[in-house]
């Protein structure tokens, strides 16, 4: 009997193939092996049920990543996916339109504070370029001031431009702009998240041409008292529009997304991911003065009627609710907090819990903070050969239970001990994975 170099091993084979047939290797940047403890963390799955899935080797995991928070439910939803089943045998796509497409419009701007029209996509990067579209129109101006990720497209990755990325990482290191038009250089303008002062000073440089400002309202901290009130006042000065991008943030902290949980309205917004838990769908909402002009604008997709992705987002919305899961989200990100301070509190580690409830992040506090990238990586590649596939932050579904969080926290417990051998002069001899890369600075906490 031949014994397997690896646990993972046909995960690694399959990436070596994929570098032959796909450039990249990856469809998404995050699921590249660097973003994790490659080669030990698994790269590919063949099935995902709940808080959990198992690798093309048979190993199974808990994921703490859920699709980089797009499965919200936990994998496989037998509610949602029942509803998409029933779909697919009345037809998967129309020639003509479909009434779930007002059916969750309704949905929508019932739940949604800055809805009052809606436009739909297929994925979050493309529903933040149809906000952008409809910014320009609306505005009749062209520059974008944003902060956070925003997607692939050219609207946002012509920001690229303005850096040189070998040197500097601001804001995207490793990812070169070629194949983005050089002429769009300077037409989205990056500005930091929480500096006031630097938007202001990049209105004033700009004056009378921003569009918009778009943003992500939050990440994994609570912004700073009076900041999004003070970005929607500058925009309102100029002549600008408001548009969080809640892809990533919207969902698990409120149903009605960020902006109900920190109580301020923007003019736009823009959803995608775990609207439909694991389904494509994105969709941009926004005031109706600002959405109407779109009706003569040119935005306009085959697939953006798909029957799929609307069956799921009613059912995934609805299950939400029912559900009550932004109650649910605080219990379980509160227990997964106490869980990993437990852990650390065992080993007697010098690290911290930070980050709101729904995204729980390990700190460690090194006495050469140089080594972080490599502690983290020996995190993530201890705590994957303990079948828990996370990186220092935790993001849970509603499929998980105090027994997935029990084994968590007992692995992070052996993983931080594996660091403190670390930090006594064994990190070299530890560490069996490449350093995790980080992709992009997103500009916000
Ligand atoms: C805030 C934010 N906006 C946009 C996107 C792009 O979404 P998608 O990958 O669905 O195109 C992401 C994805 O991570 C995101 O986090």
């Amino acid at each position: 009997m031949t014994t397997k170099a690896s646990r993972v091993q046909t995960s690694l084979d399959l990436y070596e193939k994929a570098g032959q047939l796909i450039p990249g290797k990856t469809q998404l940047i995050s699921r590249r092996a660097s973003s994790f403890a490659h080669p030990v963390s698994p790269i590919y799955a063949s099935s995902a049920k709940g808080s959990r899935f198992t690798d093309v080797d048979g190993n199974e995991f808990i994921d703490w990543v859920n699709c980089v928070t797009a499965v919200i439910l936990g994998h496989a939803d037998e509610v949602v996916d029942n509803a998409v089943k029933e779909q697919i045998d009345k037809g998967s796509l129309y020639t003509v339109n479909s009434a779930q497409e007002i059916e969750l419009a309704e949905l929508l701007c019932e739940i949604i504070p800055s809805a009052e029209m809606v436009r739909y996509t297929k994925g979050g990067g493309e529903a933040c370029a149809v906000a952008v579209r409809i910014a320009r129109g609306t505005t009749g101006k062209d520059k974008i001031l944003f902060s956070g990720y925003h997607g692939w497209h050219d609207w946002y990755q012509a920001a690229n431009w303005l850096v040189d990325p070998v040197t500097d990482e601001f804001p995207f290191s490793g990812i070169e702009p070629i194949g983005v038009p050089q002429a769009l250089a300077g037409t989205a303008l990056p500005f930091v998240y929480g500096d006031l002062d630097g938007l202001k000073k990049l209105f004033e440089e700009n004056k009378g041409e921003v569009a918009a400002v778009m943003m992500e309202p939050m990440r994994s901290e609570r912004p700073p008292v009076g900041y999004l009130e003070s970005v929607k006042q500058l925009c309102h000065d100029n002549g600008s529009i408001l548009i969080f991008d809640e892809v990533s943030c919207g969902w698990r902290i409120s149903l009605g997304g960020a902006q109900e949980w920190l109580g301020i309205t923007p003019d736009m917004s823009v959803f995608a991911k775990a609207m439909s838990n694991g389904y494509a769908m994105g969709c941009v909402v926004g005031a109706r003065d600002l959405m109407e002009p779109a009706d003569r604008m040119f935005i306009s997709s085959s697939y953006w009627s798909d029957n799929v992705g609307l069956a799921a987002s009613v059912a995934c919305i609805n299950e939400l609710k029912r559900r009550d899961s932004t109650t649910q989200f605080r219990i379980i990100g509160e227990k997964v907090r106490a869980a990993l301070e437990g852990a650390i509190d065992s080993v007697g580690i010098s690290a911290t819990v930070t980050g709101i409830h729904t995204a729980p992040t390990i700190s460690f506090d090194l006495p050469d903070p140089s080594i972080g990238p490599q502690i983290n990586t020996l995190f993530i590649q201890e705590m994957s050969k303990r079948g828990i596939h996370s990186p220092t932050s935790f993001k849970a579904t509603l499929a998980h239970s105090d027994e997935d969080i029990a084994i968590t926290a007992e692995a992070a417990a052996e993983s931080m001990k594996i660091i403190m051998r670390a930090l006594e002069g064994e990190l070299e001899n530890l560490l069996e994975a490449e350093v995790k890369r980080e992709p992009f600075r997103r500009l916000v906490t």
